[in-house]
């Protein structure tokens, strides 16, 4: 079979970018090896910024999000047993959305149903073909095994960080940065309201821990623990204990809500950026191309970033054989992400507790966390980053 773009991975990058470009009257199919019941349940990020709920909105994808995600209007850093609130509406005019990733996801592929739109699920040995000619394809075999071959114009390696795309890339035609951090979040989903209104990032001297939410009834949880821990370690009675702990503060209107644990699981923290983002006929976005630590909550917010303007480019190339946005795609894009690493490095950095860390080091991490929660040029600063900066 034959298409104009062919997507590798039905996450949140792959559907968008299939999504925007039918809109745009490009045809697209999108590939994913997982089940529409496996993308559809997996739970990962939980926050959307304005500019991605300005654009979710504008396209015609934010009915749900609009009528059952939370705006949230502030945050706070709880350090020293008390909450500093970023005011984050007040200090720069947006507010961010609680709204779970797979909803989205959830969302894009009703969308695709509804229309007609091909995303072919439980699909396997993907690879990519052909990329340095203007005929890539895509080998794969469909959900019965049998052997398919997908002709497209452009191939967009939307798979994530261990995808099949990047690494089609001949070696020496992309450089990679990244950095390891020697911590990982244990995240879990309970049933049971929020403890507090808004989100609570906390830094204690046990580790870093995060209060979040995905809807009235049911709580986001997270919690600093080393970079190779294994689950099976932390019991129900645990997570719960070691969170009450972290989260402890001097306020007296606070206090943990525990309830029954629905999902849990470890993520492994890296900083990763591949150079270009793009090879010949292959682009490559979302965390194909780059992975931030969870910490600014940019990962999500960035793979989106990029199949917007990746969408604009195929358009331009596709439908008017003009290829200038095309060759500057990368560079676009690698403004924005270059920020959000920094952002999330920083975040990262301020929030948990480093086992390699002397005592100068820790004193500078409370430094910064007391300016940021004193100074209203370095609380806005924190603000502006977490609401989005404006796409490009
Ligand atoms: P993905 O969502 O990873 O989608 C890639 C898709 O490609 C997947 O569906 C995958 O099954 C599919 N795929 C992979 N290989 C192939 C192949 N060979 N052929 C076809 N399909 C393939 N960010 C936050 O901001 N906050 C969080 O709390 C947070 N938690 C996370 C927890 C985990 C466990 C992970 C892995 C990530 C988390 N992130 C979080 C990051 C955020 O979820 C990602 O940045 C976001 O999912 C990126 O979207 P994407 O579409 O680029 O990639
Ligand atoms: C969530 C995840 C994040 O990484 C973050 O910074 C804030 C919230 C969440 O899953 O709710």
């Amino acid at each position: 079979t034959r298409t104009q773009v062919g997507i590798i991975g039905a996450g949140p990058a792959g559907l968008l970018l299939s999504y925007l470009l039918h809109s745009e009257g490009i045809e697209a199919v999108v590939l994913e090896t997982r089940s529409r019941e496996y993308v559809e349940r997996r739970v990962r990020a939980g926050v959307c910024e304005h500019p991605t709920t300005q654009l979710l909105r504008e396209i015609g994808v934010g009915a749900r999000m609009d009528a059952e995600g939370l705006p949230h209007h502030g945050l706070s850093l709880r350090f020293d047993g008390e909450d500093h609130r970023i005011a984050l509406t007040e200090l720069t005019g947006k507010a961010i959305t609680v709204y779970g990733q797979q909803e989205i996801v959830k969302d894009l592929i009703a969308a695709h149903e509804a229309k007609g739109w091909p995303v072919e699920f439980e699909v396997s040995g993907v690879q990519p073909h052909g990329l340095d000619t203007e005929h890539p394809w895509i080998a794969y075999r469909d959900e019965d095994g049998a052997t398919r071959r997908l002709d497209c114009d452009v191939i967009a390696g939307c798979d994530g960080f261990h995808g099949v795309s990047r690494p089609a890339i001949p070696a020496g035609e992309v450089r990679f940065f990244d950095r390891e951090y020697p911590f990982a979040w244990l995240g879990v989903l309970a049933r049971t309201p929020p403890s507090h209104e808004e989100l609570i990032y906390t830094h204690h001297e046990r580790g870093f821990a995060l209060h979040s939410m995905r809807s009235p009834e049911i709580t986001r949880l997270y919690l600093q623990v080393p970079h190779d821990e294994k689950i099976e370690g932390w019991s129900d009675d645990r997570i719960w204990s070691e969170l009450s702990l972290r989260l402890e503060t001097s306020n007296q209107d606070f206090s943990l809500r525990e309830g029954p644990i629905l999902d849990k699981g470890i993520t492994p923290m890296r900083s990763f950026v591949a150079e270009p983002m793009s090879y010949g006929r292959l682009f490559l976005a979302g965390d194909a191309a780059h992975i931030v630590p969870p910490t600014g909550a940019k990962g999500m917010n960035l793979a989106v970033a990029d199949v917007r303007m990746l969408s604009r480019a195929l358009v331009e190339l596709l439908r008017h054989k003009r290829s200038e946005l095309a060759e500057s795609y990368s560079d676009i894009c690698l403004r924005r992400v270059w920020r959000a690493e920094h952002f999330s490095w920083y975040m990262t950095s301020m929030l948990h507790v480093d086992p390699g860390a002397d005592e100068f080091g820790r004193r500078l991490q409370l430094s910064q966390l007391r300016y940021t929660a004193s100074s209203r040029a370095a609380a806005t600063s924190l603000a502006e980053n977490y609401v989005g900066l404006p796409f490009a």
